[in-house]
């Protein structure tokens, strides 16, 4: 068996979740934007759950990359942008009825509710497709999008309007009164009928065209089509279930909400149910997991919905999901198969991490080829041999890991799978960092596998975004010597040019668009992105956007990073632990981090960092401290408000602090503030400024 969550040790978690969070991130751009999977989806599910399972036990380890805080990946650049107005968010998933209690529990705490006190849920099958917004101005469509990566989408107004179940315009009601808004984003789900998957791979097979594996893959690839004729061609359906941003809003709660899409014309799943306390918010799950296999269409779980709006806006959001609404996925899937060879792959920080790869076999109607392995002391723990029968689990719909191995199908000649004592790539010594449960190259920026995804890293989307320098080309350029480093990658045209163009495959223009989008980089990248691009351990894109946000220029935030106070100041900034606070030092002492560093900023600019346009309220950009017990809102709440106004919630007072909330019962902090003359201000004040 895998080591429980339970008996990971902080170590072992925290590395798990680093190695997570690394290869979820890989994995969403290559499903979400390039529509290529490189896993199964239930392997995928299995590795997803995985985190969130020990992010519920070590919630202080919670990365700010994440993956749990994460939608989908960046947009393709084929299809024009469209920016959601009101961001297009994620569930968190859950796999038990326990957890289920649990997030019913935390809803009302959150809310300062007592635990006997009922509260309305509205339950929905949680439709296996692609998520959609449908723009709407005085009730007439105008706009499309998918998800993207949740504030920016693709246009897809032209395929969307192909599906016949999309009102082109909202129809109006009887109802003398009842009117459509100026405007609205209404979304929903985009799938394909289980009927309409079959006669669609019928088509296929017989025209010799590409077979999908799912229902849920031939939505997308059907959707996410640049001529929209050929998704007109296609059946899709969909079911709205969810709004963006809406004006006026006329009702009060999701259910009502649901009956007005209805009246408008949108189809709305004829199953979904209010529920009034927990057993109902189960007795549905039970019911619909039986009826499962009978619906027309494919469903991955629940989603549980908190019914009353004002509700919802209490409890809001936390990082990429709201507090209001959980998934509950259903359970795994397990089939068997046989393990022909592991593999161990080298990643950025010279972790080495075992893959399984499998006999393809299909569990739950999808095609699962590898899995991960996870670590040395998992192969160990489950003694997995290559040659062995494994058991194979996804979990959610589409997904998977391995449970443990057949022992009694074992082959005479096996052997216990020994753990490489070198780096495959390097030769270097692979070895653990104290307990750690993760081997790693000690070959550092020796190993080249290090170096290429060092590389691969700091040209990626989220960090330069060097268009043209795909995987293959940064290695082999870095094969051929031509680049080590980013500086040489940025000093590219200066060193290599003319034998870049006279290479199998480059020509004039090919080398020139290169060269322009490098030079593009060289003139200007912002903070946010240089930070993450640098490759900080544990630093993703979140913990970058953090920093510049905290620092603004790069100056800045190298002197902080290089003063003697750098730890200190940044286990202050909310959202930063003490590992993390760790690796960002440590990253900053070592000598080569410095030179590289040094050469960077002479050859390339680093814009300082611009906030994202916000309504900027007073408390917008203030640093504030709570302290004591607030009346009409929790702790929690409160502070989430702050930061959605912009503010940094600090745990404790220092001469920047500007406000320090005090509610009743107030402790030392409230000491402190009159000790360095800080201004405090009571909850209704802070409610106040708020509400500006
Ligand atoms: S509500 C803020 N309701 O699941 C809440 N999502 O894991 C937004 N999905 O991106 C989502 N059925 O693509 C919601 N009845 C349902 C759903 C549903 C399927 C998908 C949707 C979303 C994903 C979140």
């Amino acid at each position: 068996m895998i080591k429980r969550v339970e008996d990971l040790t902080i170590d072992e978690a925290k590395e798990e979740l680093a190695s997570l969070a690394n290869r979820i991130a890989e994995l969403d751009v290559a499903y979400y934007r390039d529509d290529a999977p490189l896993l199964d989806d239930a392997e995928y599910d299995a590795l997803k759950r995985r985190n969130q399972e020990i992010e519920q036990n070590f919630p202080a380890l919670i990365r700010a990359d994440s993956p749990s805080l994460r939608v989908g990946a960046p947009i393709a650049t084929d299809f024009n942008k469209i920016t959601h107005t009101v961001p297009m968010l994620s569930l968190e998933d859950i796999f038990s009825d326990e957890d289920v209690v649990a997030f019913l529990a935390k809803v009302k705490r959150f809310l300062g509710m007592a635990d006997s006190e009922d509260i309305e849920v509205v339950a929905e099958p949680k439709i296996d497709g692609l998520s959609f917004s449908a723009v709407y101005r005085n009730g007439q469509l105008v706009s499309g999008a998918t998800r993207g990566d949740g504030t920016t989408g693709e246009d897809i107004t032209a395929n969307l309007k192909t599906i016949r179940q999309v009102p082109l315009s909202l129809r109006k009601g009887t109802d003398l009164f009842e009117t459509v808004p100026d405007l609205i984003d209404i979304r929903g789900e985009v799938y394909m009928a289980k009927e309409d998957f079959f006669e669609l791979n019928r088509m296929q097979e017989e025209a010799h065209k590409k077979i999908f594996a799912n229902p849920r893959n031939a939505a997308a690839g059907s959707l996410r089509q640049l001529d929209a004729q050929v998704t007109a061609e296609r059946r899709l359906s969909i079911f709205a279930y969810a709004c963006g941003e809406a004006d006026p809003i006329t009702w009060k709660t999701h259910y009502d909400y649901l009956q007005q899409l209805k009246k408008w014309g949108f189809p709305v799943n004829p199953e979904i149910k209010l529920c009034h306390n927990i057993k109902e918010m189960l007795d549905f799950f039970h019911q619909i997991t039986e009826k499962r296999s009978s619906l027309p269409y494919d469903i991955d779980g629940v989603v549980y919905k908190v019914n009353s709006l004002e509700l919802q806006n209490r409890l809001g959001f936390i990082a990429r999901s709201p507090r209001w609404a959980i998934a509950h996925k259903f359970p795994a899937e397990q089939a068997i198969t046989r393990l022909n060879h592991i593999r161990i792959q080298v990643g950025r920080t010279g972790a080495l991490t075992p893959v399984a790869d499998l006999e393809p076999v299909n569990v739950g109607g999808v095609i699962v080829r590898h899995a991960t392995l996870h670590n040395a002391d998992e192969i160990m723990r489950k003694d997995i041999r290559e040659g062995d029968m494994v058991v194979v689990q996804r979990a959610g719909d589409v997904i998977p890991q391995i449970v443990r191995v057949l022992p009694e199908k074992r082959l005479p000649d096996s052997k216990p799978y020994v753990f490489p004592s070198v780096c495959p790539v390097c030769g270097s010594r692979a070895v653990r960092e104290g307990d750690d449960a993760v081997i790693y190259c000690t070959g550092e920026l020796f190993c080249p596998a290090q170096q290429i995804e060092a590389l691969k890293h700091f040209v990626s989307k989220d960090a330069l975004d060097i268009e043209g320098l795909g995987n293959k080309n940064i290695e082999l350029f870095f094969e051929k010597g031509w680049i080590k480093n980013a500086v040489d990658l940025m000093n590219f045209k200066a060193n290599h040019e003319l034998e870049l163009i006279g290479l199998d495959g480059w020509g004039l223009k090919s080398a020139h668009n290169l060269f322009e989008a490098i030079e593009k980089a060289r003139q200007g990248v912002p903070l946010e992105r240089f930070i993450y691009a640098i490759g900080i351990r544990e630093v993703g894109e979140a913990t970058a956007r953090l920093l510049a946000h905290n620092y603004h220029s790069w100056q800045a935030f190298r002197s902080a990073m290089e003063s003697a106070e750098a730890y200190e100041q940044l286990t202050h900034i909310e959202g930063i632990g003490p590992v993390m606070a760790q690796f960002i030092t440590d990253f900053f002492q070592e000598e080569h981090n410095r030179i590289l560093l040094t050469q960077l900023e002479n050859i390339m600019k680093i814009k300082d960092y611009v906030a994202p346009i916000q309504k900027q309220g007073p408390l917008f950009g203030k640093h504030i401290v709570f302290t004591g017990t607030l009346e009409t809102m929790t702790r929690p709440e409160a502070k989430a408000k702050a930061q959605a106004a912009g503010a940094k919630v600090i745990s404790s007072v220092s001469a920047k602090t500007d406000y320090v909330v005090v509610g009743a019962n107030p402790g030392s902090k409230q000491t402190e503030a009159e000790k360095l003359n800080i201004m405090q201000i009571s909850e209704k004040e802070f409610k106040q400024m708020l509400d500006v």
